[in-house]
């Protein structure tokens, strides 16, 4: 793929279809046609995506697909399933398509097939969690294991942990689930004190099993362990999560009690592999293995539905269409529905440190616009937060908006009230407010001709906001699957168009090495590294007040 986007042609005419299209309203779109809700919705399974409230018509869609074929998405996506090895700057290929594959065609890397490897941890991930769900596996004095903690970080943490949320109505009654991720001494403290060591399982996840954070609570926890039951006891309560034996051994824990993944897993999309063994252990197996399915049928979609049908191809090039022409390099995602709380988390690893880079595949800085930045929250409650900015603020933010049809929940009302909420906030935000709407309400609400002067303005909306609105049958294992392998879908394809590799992520060690210089200068142990004089007043001033 050349460098240089921006001079291709499928790039110019798309340039030039914005200047044409740019001031186009969506509502005056609505207006002229009666079928634009259903002509820009796609249905797979459960799931509908309508995609209509978007600034959009079809010579914007055909020229994004043009995009699309122009930079060899098809091919790509070809090479992904295919086992090559698409992560260039670590020389890896990237399968988590293969940890959810659900037929028996092999997938070859260095002309080894990966799939037996796949099932046989999956076998193991199946009788463990069916052991300590049944209390086959116990803990070392011959109790039930209730407890399950996941010490993980980064996506070590945030899927198993969005997803064991995202699924608590299907959680086993007598189990409860933990997650400490933070270095900060209180995620640990807080955990621990609420259990009991001869009813605690400890997973301890990490590709590497060197990352600090996990290395650090880790060894808290197996003190905490130890100190109550003995040495012995740490074969019963700590499993480990890694690609890397030696260093699992290492920290003591016997290669029996290892969940093997490999390196062609990224850890942002790691929770279908052994880094999903909580998720397990909290819904059963069977559930867990619906997620799979969910998400391999996304696969299916994705990897062979033509590009004007294809969910994670269409949110792909709605997201690339902001960003690189109308310029809006941010977007929100809001899930109402309570369970889907940590989504917003979870994605923002998914996209920003697969998508936030500034360096092409040929080497070459990008001159265009990548990854976007990525926030959300649960509707309703951001509606009372941030959704002013969304409706009346300067900058536009397209929102994606979820919903399941059906709750998990059906109290009273609630779920109606719910679902009119996330239809209105959509509703509005395409359709604004103009000042004379709004003039005409105040009038009616008996307001004075000044009143009206005064307030039309601050009332009226502009609105031709953009969002898409996606909605489930219910938030069910299977669901999640095809949710959450849509976005990673998504984002890929956006790394395809900006030419980016989206699995390595170089962003994160220049802060990791920097703490590793500091760390001995706040214990004591080093004196007078050289930094900037911020930096250095910082440690002198925090020292102090430490001493
Ligand atoms: O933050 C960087 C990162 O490497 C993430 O990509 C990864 O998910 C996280 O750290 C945790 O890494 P590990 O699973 O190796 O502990």
């Amino acid at each position: 793929m050349m460098f240089g986007q921006k001079k291709s042609k499928a790039w110019r005419n798309l340039e030039c279809v914005y200047r044409r299209f740019k001031d186009t309203q969506m509502r005056d779109l609505f207006a002229a046609d009666r079928m634009r809700g259903e002509r820009y919705s796609l249905k797979l399974e459960n799931m509908l995506l309508d995609y209509s409230k978007n600034r959009i018509n079809d010579t914007v869609m055909q020229a994004l697909f043009a995009l699309a074929e122009e930079r060899g998405v098809r091919d790509k996506i070809k090479a992904m399933f295919g086992g090559q090895k698409i992560n260039q700057t670590e020389n890896r290929a990237v399968l988590h398509v293969a940890l959810r594959k659900q037929d028996n065609e092999p997938i070859y890397v260095d002309g080894h097939d990966v799939m037996p490897q796949i099932r046989n941890v999956l076998n193991k991930m199946r009788d463990f969690s069916e052991a300590v769900r049944l209390g086959t596996f116990t803990g070392y004095t011959g109790k039930k294991l209730t407890n399950i903690v996941n010490i993980g970080i980064g996506g070590s943490d945030l899927g198993p942990f969005m997803a064991t949320e995202a699924l608590r109505p299907y959680w086993a009654k007598d189990i409860k689930c933990y997650f400490i991720s933070n270095i900060d001494g209180t995620a640990c403290a807080e955990v621990l004190n609420k259990l009991d060591p001869e009813t605690t399982l400890f997973i301890v996840a990490s590709k590497t099993f060197t990352t600090i954070e996990t290395l650090t609570n880790a060894h808290t926890c197996r003190h905490w362990l130890t100190d109550a039951l003995g040495e012995h006891a740490v074969s019963k309560h700590f499993v480990a999560l890694s690609t890397n034996k030696a260093e699992v051994e290492k920290f003591g824990i016997n290669s029996d009690n290892m969940f093997e993944f490999w390196d062609f897993v990224g850890g942002r999309y790691s929770m279908w592999s052994a880094i999903g063994l909580i998720i397990c252990i909290a819904v059963g197996y069977k559930n867990f293995e619906r997620m799979l399915q969910g998400a391999y049928a996304m696969d299916k979609h994705f990897a062979t539905a033509d590009f004007a049908h294809n969910i994670p191809v269409i949110l792909a090039l709605l997201g690339i269409w902001y960003n690189n022409f109308y310029n809006i390099h941010r977007y929100a995602v809001i899930p109402y529905d309570q369970y889907l709380q940590y989504l917003p988390n979870y994605l923002q690893q998914l996209d920003m440190e697969s998508n936030g880079k500034s360096i092409t595949l040929d080497n070459e800085p990008v001159d265009y616009a990548t990854g976007p930045v990525l926030f959300g929250g649960a509707g309703t409650d951001v509606q009372h937060s941030f959704f002013q900015l969304l409706h009346q603020g300067t900058g536009i933010v397209p929102v994606d908006f979820i919903i399941p049809a059906i709750s998990h929940n059906e109290i009273g009302n609630h779920h109606p009230i719910l679902i009119s909420n996330i239809l209105a906030q959509g509703e509005a935000l395409m359709h604004g407010k103009t000042e004379k709407e709004a003039s005409a309400e105040l009038e009616k609400a008996g307001k004075s001709k000044s009143e009206i002067a005064r307030l039309k303005k601050y009332k009226s909306f502009s609105g031709n906001r953009p969002s898409n609105t996606i909605i489930f049958k219910k938030i069910d294992p299977f669901a999640l699957g095809q949710l959450i392998a849509m976005y990673e879908h998504k984002v890929f394809v956006q790394g395809v168009i900006w030419n980016i590799d989206s699995f390595d992520q170089f962003g994160v060690e220049l802060g990791k090495q920097m703490a590793l210089n500091i760390l001995p200068e706040i214990e004591g142990t080093a004196f007078g590294v050289e930094h900037d004089s911020s930096t250095t007043g910082l440690i002198n001033y925090i020292k102090k007040i430490r001493k």
